[in-house]
């Protein structure tokens, strides 16, 4: 079966891909996997049935992967996938439900932010809700006038995991690891060359350089020009799929569901990336 791409948006942002076998890829299989996740951002790969150990063998052909800081919610005995569950076990939430419900892109408070994210789904809600919503950054930026372009190209934000980032409290030992980080507000991607704003609303906190009140509002501004209908492709989730997200030119936000009636399970391995310039 040969592998099919198909962009969903008029741009090219986001494609789904058919017939990939991700247990046994081949070279060139991975060759047009790797180039589809340039070239639209995002790809949702359809249809899979993965073992833990499978997702991550796949994940590492990208490159190293990090083990999140949130160690009680990575799968036990395959530290790479971290478990974005609403399913319970003891009482206890055996991962986290509610993870990224604000827009960002994944560890931006690290210095050398991920890559990119692949998320599994293993079960989803029966009544269709609970999609991820993605947003094209490098769209964004190429459609403000130049001369804000230039203005954005000289700033750096401070990005902290703790700004709004609540999902579970850090412990000491965490916090220390995690002082927060500057990065370029427009980061140059490191494979295509294009420049992408680089943002968040749950973990940047300011523009250095900018009064409290200036930074509060361009960031509000920017995240309102970003996330726009023509910069953002909604994504809805079935069984199987392993969805791609290039970190460093898109930001995500997942939806809400009734975590009351449906269970929403997914495992994630996040690949490590430069640092962004
Ligand atoms: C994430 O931000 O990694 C989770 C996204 C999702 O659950 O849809």
């Amino acid at each position: 079966m040969t592998i099919d791409v198909r962009p969903k948006t008029d741009r090219g942002f986001f494609a789904e891909i058919y017939g990939a076998n991700l247990k046994d890829c081949s070279d060139a299989d991975f060759a047009i996997i790797k180039d589809a996740h340039l070239s639209h951002g995002v790809i949702a790969i359809r249809d899979q049935d993965l073992t833990p150990a499978q997702q991550i063998s796949f994940s590492k052909r990208f490159g190293p992967l990090s083990i999140h800081v949130l160690e009680e919610q990575l799968l036990a005995g395959h530290p790479e996938i971290l478990l974005v569950t609403n399913k319970k076990e003891n009482g206890r939430f055996l991962g986290i439900p509610d993870l990224g419900r604000k827009w960002h892109t994944d560890q931006s408070y690290e210095e050398r932010p991920a890559l990119g994210s692949l998320l599994y789904a293993l079960e989803v809600p029966e009544d269709g809700s609970g999609d991820t919503w993605f947003a094209d950054m490098t769209a964004a930026y190429e459609a403000l006038p130049a001369e804000e372009r230039r203005r954005l190209d000289e700033f750096e934000a401070e990005h902290r995991y703790d700004h709004k980032h609540k999902n579970f409290e850090l412990s000491d030992n965490q916090i220390d690891r995690l002082p927060g980080v500057l990065h370029p507000l427009v980061r140059t991607h490191p494979e295509t060359g294009r420049k992408a704003l680089y943002l968040g609303v749950q973990l940047v906190k300011r523009i250095v350089g900018l009064a409290a009140d200036e930074s509060d509002r361009l960031l509000a501004d920017l995240h309102t020009h970003c996330t726009k209908p023509e910069f953002v492709y909604c994504h809805k989730w079935r069984k199987g799929d392993l969805v791609f997200w290039d970190n460093r030119c898109t930001m995500h936000a997942a939806q809400p569901y009734d975590d009351t009636r449906f269970t929403r399970h997914m495992h994630r391995t996040t690949v490590i990336g430069d640092q962004p310039c």
